[in-house]
Protein backbone atom coordinates (compact mmCIF):
# COMPACT_ATOMS: atom_id res chain seq x y z
CA UNK A 1 0.00 0.00 0.00
CA UNK A 2 1.23 2.91 -1.68
CA UNK A 3 0.65 6.59 -0.43
CA UNK A 4 2.13 9.79 -2.49
CA UNK A 5 2.78 12.54 0.23
CA UNK A 6 5.80 13.82 -1.24
CA UNK A 7 7.29 13.79 -4.60
CA UNK A 8 10.46 11.36 -2.96
CA UNK A 9 7.54 8.55 -2.36
CA UNK A 10 7.92 8.15 -5.88
CA UNK A 11 10.99 7.09 -7.64
CA UNK A 12 12.59 7.77 -10.99
CA UNK A 13 10.51 4.77 -12.81
CA UNK A 14 7.62 5.58 -10.79
CA UNK A 15 7.53 8.79 -12.26
CA UNK A 16 8.69 8.21 -15.54
CA UNK A 17 5.61 5.47 -15.73
CA UNK A 18 3.31 8.13 -14.34
CA UNK A 19 4.41 10.21 -17.20
CA UNK A 20 3.90 7.92 -19.85
CA UNK A 21 0.51 6.83 -18.48
CA UNK A 22 -0.59 10.63 -18.27
CA UNK A 23 0.18 10.94 -21.96
CA UNK A 24 -1.92 7.72 -22.58
CA UNK A 25 -4.68 8.81 -20.76
CA UNK A 26 -4.81 12.10 -22.19
CA UNK A 27 -4.65 11.01 -25.86
CA UNK A 28 -7.71 8.69 -24.74
CA UNK A 29 -9.95 11.06 -23.24
CA UNK A 30 -9.05 13.73 -25.99
CA UNK A 31 -10.09 11.18 -28.79
CA UNK A 32 -13.31 10.20 -27.04
CA UNK A 33 -12.15 6.76 -25.35
CA UNK A 34 -13.58 5.04 -22.46
CA UNK A 35 -11.42 3.75 -19.43
CA UNK A 36 -12.35 1.51 -16.68
CA UNK A 37 -8.95 0.88 -14.49
CA UNK A 38 -10.68 2.93 -11.71
CA UNK A 39 -14.02 0.86 -12.34
CA UNK A 40 -15.73 -0.12 -8.40
CA UNK A 41 -13.22 1.95 -6.86
CA UNK A 42 -14.44 5.33 -4.57
CA UNK A 43 -12.41 7.81 -3.77
CA UNK A 44 -12.85 10.26 -1.17
CA UNK A 45 -11.65 14.20 -1.06
CA UNK A 46 -11.17 15.65 1.77
CA UNK A 47 -10.31 19.36 1.76
CA UNK A 48 -9.10 21.76 4.20
CA UNK A 49 -8.39 24.65 1.93
CA UNK A 50 -10.66 26.38 -1.23
CA UNK A 51 -9.65 24.61 -4.77
CA UNK A 52 -10.55 24.97 -8.21
CA UNK A 53 -7.41 23.09 -10.29
CA UNK A 54 -7.15 19.85 -7.98
CA UNK A 55 -10.52 19.24 -6.76
CA UNK A 56 -12.47 19.46 -10.22
CA UNK A 57 -9.48 17.56 -12.11
CA UNK A 58 -9.65 14.75 -9.08
CA UNK A 59 -13.33 14.17 -9.51
CA UNK A 60 -13.08 14.16 -13.03
CA UNK A 61 -10.40 12.00 -13.46
CA UNK A 62 -11.75 9.02 -11.23
CA UNK A 63 -14.96 9.25 -12.98
CA UNK A 64 -12.97 9.41 -16.58
CA UNK A 65 -11.46 6.32 -15.25
CA UNK A 66 -14.33 4.62 -14.42
CA UNK A 67 -14.44 5.04 -10.24
CA UNK A 68 -16.95 7.46 -8.35
CA UNK A 69 -15.81 10.13 -5.59
CA UNK A 70 -16.94 12.21 -3.06
CA UNK A 71 -16.27 15.13 -1.65
CA UNK A 72 -15.78 16.07 1.93
CA UNK A 73 -15.13 19.38 3.21
CA UNK A 74 -13.30 19.45 6.02
CA UNK A 75 -15.97 21.92 7.89
CA UNK A 76 -18.52 19.78 7.24
CA UNK A 77 -17.00 16.44 9.34
CA UNK A 78 -16.66 16.46 12.65
CA UNK A 79 -13.09 17.16 12.10
CA UNK A 80 -14.36 20.51 12.35
CA UNK A 81 -15.37 20.04 15.99
CA UNK A 82 -12.59 18.29 17.37
CA UNK A 83 -12.86 14.77 16.33
CA UNK A 84 -9.26 13.66 16.00
CA UNK A 85 -7.66 13.31 12.63
CA UNK A 86 -6.46 9.17 13.47
CA UNK A 87 -10.00 8.49 14.08
CA UNK A 88 -11.48 10.44 11.14
CA UNK A 89 -8.28 8.49 8.93
CA UNK A 90 -9.87 4.89 10.54
CA UNK A 91 -13.40 5.31 9.69
CA UNK A 92 -12.55 6.89 6.15
CA UNK A 93 -10.17 4.13 5.13
CA UNK A 94 -13.32 2.04 6.02
CA UNK A 95 -15.24 3.30 3.58
CA UNK A 96 -13.46 4.42 0.74
CA UNK A 97 -10.76 3.16 -1.56
CA UNK A 98 -8.64 6.34 -1.46
CA UNK A 99 -7.97 9.74 0.08
CA UNK A 100 -6.90 12.81 -1.61
CA UNK A 101 -6.17 15.69 1.23
CA UNK A 102 -5.90 19.19 1.10
CA UNK A 103 -4.71 20.56 3.88
CA UNK A 104 -3.02 22.97 6.09
CA UNK A 105 -0.67 20.68 8.27
CA UNK A 106 1.73 18.07 6.92
CA UNK A 107 1.22 16.24 9.39
CA UNK A 108 -2.46 15.49 8.83
CA UNK A 109 -1.52 14.11 5.59
CA UNK A 110 0.88 11.90 7.18
CA UNK A 111 -1.45 10.84 10.05
CA UNK A 112 -4.15 10.00 7.41
CA UNK A 113 -1.79 7.80 5.48
CA UNK A 114 -0.60 6.42 9.18
CA UNK A 115 -4.06 5.04 10.18
CA UNK A 116 -6.23 4.76 7.44
CA UNK A 117 -5.22 1.58 5.66
CA UNK A 118 -5.68 3.25 1.98
CA UNK A 119 -3.21 5.28 -0.63
CA UNK A 120 -3.15 8.65 0.60
CA UNK A 121 -2.81 11.46 -1.81
CA UNK A 122 -1.28 15.38 -0.59
CA UNK A 123 -3.04 17.42 -2.97
CA UNK A 124 -1.48 20.09 -1.21
CA UNK A 125 -0.09 20.55 2.36
CA UNK A 126 2.08 23.68 3.71
CA UNK A 127 5.18 21.92 2.96
CA UNK A 128 4.74 20.09 -0.38
CA UNK A 129 2.03 20.16 -3.65
CA UNK A 130 3.17 16.83 -4.94
CA UNK A 131 0.21 16.52 -7.61
CA UNK A 132 0.78 19.43 -9.11
CA UNK A 133 4.69 18.84 -9.67
CA UNK A 134 4.00 15.90 -11.75
CA UNK A 135 1.32 17.59 -14.17
CA UNK A 136 3.85 20.06 -14.26
CA UNK A 137 6.73 17.94 -15.35
CA UNK A 138 4.35 15.88 -17.74
CA UNK A 139 3.68 19.65 -19.35
CA UNK A 140 7.60 20.29 -19.57
CA UNK A 141 8.15 17.31 -21.33
CA UNK A 142 5.18 17.94 -24.05
CA UNK A 143 6.92 21.50 -24.34
CA UNK A 144 10.45 20.65 -24.43
CA UNK A 145 10.34 16.97 -25.39
CA UNK A 146 12.88 15.98 -22.74
CA UNK A 147 13.59 16.98 -18.90
CA UNK A 148 16.89 15.59 -17.99
CA UNK A 149 19.31 18.82 -18.31
CA UNK A 150 17.05 21.53 -18.75
CA UNK A 151 17.06 24.79 -16.90
CA UNK A 152 14.24 25.60 -14.40
CA UNK A 153 14.22 28.78 -12.90
CA UNK A 154 11.71 29.70 -10.27
CA UNK A 155 11.48 33.30 -8.98
CA UNK A 156 9.54 34.47 -5.63
CA UNK A 157 8.31 32.43 -2.24
CA UNK A 158 10.03 28.86 -1.64
CA UNK A 159 6.79 27.60 -0.68
CA UNK A 160 5.05 24.10 -0.88
CA UNK A 161 4.54 24.27 -4.78
CA UNK A 162 8.89 24.81 -5.00
CA UNK A 163 9.72 22.79 -2.48
CA UNK A 164 8.08 19.74 -4.24
CA UNK A 165 9.72 21.24 -7.80
CA UNK A 166 13.00 21.05 -5.81
CA UNK A 167 12.60 17.36 -5.51
CA UNK A 168 10.90 16.77 -8.92
CA UNK A 169 13.31 18.44 -11.05
CA UNK A 170 16.34 16.45 -8.94
CA UNK A 171 14.57 13.46 -9.48
CA UNK A 172 14.57 13.86 -13.67
CA UNK A 173 18.10 15.73 -13.17
CA UNK A 174 17.19 19.06 -14.16
CA UNK A 175 19.32 22.30 -13.57
CA UNK A 176 17.25 23.94 -10.49
CA UNK A 177 17.55 28.03 -9.70
CA UNK A 178 15.29 29.31 -7.23
CA UNK A 179 15.56 33.41 -6.93
CA UNK A 180 13.82 34.21 -3.40
CA UNK A 181 14.52 37.09 -0.91
CA UNK A 182 16.11 36.45 1.86
CA UNK A 183 14.16 34.49 4.85
CA UNK A 184 11.38 32.98 2.41
CA UNK A 185 14.25 30.10 1.42
CA UNK A 186 12.51 26.11 0.39
CA UNK A 187 12.73 24.15 3.37
CA UNK A 188 16.35 23.19 4.20
CA UNK A 189 15.40 19.32 4.77
CA UNK A 190 13.75 19.20 1.47
CA UNK A 191 16.57 21.32 -0.07
CA UNK A 192 18.92 18.77 1.45
CA UNK A 193 17.17 15.72 0.01
CA UNK A 194 17.39 17.42 -3.39
CA UNK A 195 20.91 17.68 -3.38
CA UNK A 196 21.55 14.33 -2.43
CA UNK A 197 19.35 13.04 -5.37
CA UNK A 198 21.37 15.16 -7.74
CA UNK A 199 24.19 13.17 -6.75
CA UNK A 200 23.36 10.35 -8.54
CA UNK A 201 20.67 12.07 -11.67
CA UNK A 202 23.28 14.42 -12.47
CA UNK A 203 20.80 17.37 -11.31
CA UNK A 204 21.60 20.64 -9.66
CA UNK A 205 19.56 23.00 -7.54
CA UNK A 206 21.09 27.05 -7.32
CA UNK A 207 19.43 29.05 -4.05
CA UNK A 208 20.31 32.59 -5.67
CA UNK A 209 18.92 36.41 -4.75
CA UNK A 210 18.67 37.74 -8.00
CA UNK A 211 15.29 36.94 -10.63
CA UNK A 212 17.59 37.48 -13.22
CA UNK A 213 20.86 35.45 -11.97
CA UNK A 214 17.93 32.34 -11.89
CA UNK A 215 16.15 33.29 -14.98
CA UNK A 216 19.68 33.52 -17.29
CA UNK A 217 19.18 31.21 -20.24
CA UNK A 218 16.65 29.12 -18.13
CA UNK A 219 14.24 26.89 -20.11
CA UNK A 220 11.38 27.08 -18.41
CA UNK A 221 10.11 30.44 -16.04
CA UNK A 222 7.87 29.44 -13.07
CA UNK A 223 6.53 31.13 -10.60
CA UNK A 224 3.49 30.93 -7.95
CA UNK A 225 1.95 33.06 -5.58
CA UNK A 226 3.58 35.29 -3.06
CA UNK A 227 0.99 34.69 -0.33
CA UNK A 228 0.00 30.94 0.32
CA UNK A 229 -3.04 29.92 1.63
CA UNK A 230 -2.47 30.08 5.34
CA UNK A 231 0.07 33.01 5.05
CA UNK A 232 -2.42 35.41 5.00
CA UNK A 233 -1.44 37.21 8.22
CA UNK A 234 1.82 38.27 6.64
CA UNK A 235 0.67 39.65 3.37
CA UNK A 236 1.26 43.02 4.02
CA UNK A 237 5.02 42.38 4.64
CA UNK A 238 5.15 39.96 1.84
CA UNK A 239 4.03 42.36 -0.59
CA UNK A 240 7.05 44.24 0.43
CA UNK A 241 9.44 41.76 0.72
CA UNK A 242 8.48 40.39 -3.12
CA UNK A 243 8.93 43.69 -4.61
CA UNK A 244 11.50 42.85 -7.73
CA UNK A 245 10.32 39.07 -7.58
CA UNK A 246 8.09 39.86 -10.54
CA UNK A 247 8.21 37.66 -13.33
CA UNK A 248 7.84 40.20 -16.52
CA UNK A 249 8.63 40.96 -20.16
CA UNK A 250 11.72 41.82 -19.00
CA UNK A 251 12.88 38.94 -16.71
CA UNK A 252 11.55 36.91 -19.85
CA UNK A 253 14.38 38.67 -22.23
CA UNK A 254 16.96 36.86 -20.31
CA UNK A 255 16.13 33.42 -20.76
CA UNK A 256 16.18 31.38 -23.77
CA UNK A 257 14.26 32.82 -26.55
CA UNK A 258 11.53 30.06 -26.66
CA UNK A 259 11.37 29.63 -22.47
CA UNK A 260 8.24 28.59 -21.29
CA UNK A 261 6.14 30.59 -18.88
CA UNK A 262 4.44 28.47 -15.80
CA UNK A 263 2.09 29.16 -13.24
CA UNK A 264 0.50 26.91 -11.00
CA UNK A 265 -2.48 28.93 -10.43
CA UNK A 266 -4.57 30.71 -9.15
CA UNK A 267 -2.16 34.11 -10.73
CA UNK A 268 -2.25 37.72 -8.98
CA UNK A 269 -1.55 39.83 -12.17
CA UNK A 270 0.61 42.56 -11.84
CA UNK A 271 2.16 40.89 -8.62
CA UNK A 272 3.96 37.82 -9.48
CA UNK A 273 3.09 37.92 -12.90
CA UNK A 274 2.27 40.32 -15.14
CA UNK A 275 -1.06 40.00 -17.65
CA UNK A 276 1.47 40.63 -21.07
CA UNK A 277 3.14 37.34 -19.62
CA UNK A 278 0.56 35.12 -18.44
CA UNK A 279 -1.18 35.87 -21.68
CA UNK A 280 1.73 35.78 -23.89
CA UNK A 281 2.92 33.30 -26.40
CA UNK A 282 5.25 31.07 -24.12
CA UNK A 283 2.57 30.97 -21.55
CA UNK A 284 2.12 27.32 -21.18
CA UNK A 285 -0.01 27.80 -18.12
CA UNK A 286 -3.63 26.76 -19.56
CA UNK A 287 -2.09 23.38 -20.90
CA UNK A 288 -0.16 23.31 -17.70
CA UNK A 289 -3.57 23.49 -16.04
CA UNK A 290 -5.74 21.14 -18.12
CA UNK A 291 -2.60 18.72 -17.68
CA UNK A 292 -3.81 18.57 -14.14
CA UNK A 293 -6.49 16.35 -14.94
CA UNK A 294 -4.06 14.03 -17.04
CA UNK A 295 -1.60 13.41 -14.11
CA UNK A 296 -4.45 13.23 -11.19
CA UNK A 297 -5.92 10.02 -13.61
CA UNK A 298 -2.28 8.42 -14.54
CA UNK A 299 -1.25 8.89 -9.82
CA UNK A 300 -4.80 7.49 -8.94
CA UNK A 301 -4.23 4.51 -11.26
CA UNK A 302 -0.86 4.27 -9.73
CA UNK A 303 -2.01 4.45 -6.23
CA UNK A 304 -5.05 2.58 -6.86
CA UNK A 305 -4.77 -0.76 -8.91
CA UNK A 306 -1.37 -1.71 -7.14
CA UNK A 307 -2.25 -4.88 -5.00
N1 LIG B 1 -2.77 24.72 -8.84
C1 LIG B 1 -3.71 24.38 -7.92
O1 LIG B 1 -3.47 23.55 -7.05
O2 LIG B 1 -4.88 25.06 -8.05
P1 LIG B 1 -6.14 24.94 -7.07
O3 LIG B 1 -5.78 25.62 -5.78
O4 LIG B 1 -7.25 25.62 -7.79
O5 LIG B 1 -6.41 23.47 -6.83
N1 LIG C 1 1.45 27.98 -2.87
C1 LIG C 1 0.04 28.10 -3.11
C2 LIG C 1 -0.36 27.13 -4.17
C3 LIG C 1 -1.81 27.19 -4.57
C4 LIG C 1 -2.17 26.15 -5.59
C5 LIG C 1 -0.73 27.87 -1.83
O1 LIG C 1 -0.34 27.01 -1.05
O2 LIG C 1 -1.72 28.57 -1.60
Amino acid sequence: MKSFLSVSDASKPEIDRVLARAKTIKAAIKGGRSLSTLRGKIVGLLFEKPSTRTRTSFEVATRRLGGESIYLSANELQLSRGEPIKDTARILGGYLDGIVARVYSHDTVVQLAKHSGVPVVNALSDLEHPTQIISDLFTIEEAKRRLKGLVLAYVGDGNNVCNSLLLGAAIEGMRFRVACPEGYEPNQAILKQAEEICRSTGGETKILRKPSEAAGGADVLYTDVWVSMGDESSKQKRMQDFNGYQINSDLLKVAKKDASFMHCLPAHRGLEITDEVIEGKQSVVWQQGENKLYGAAALLEWLLRRK
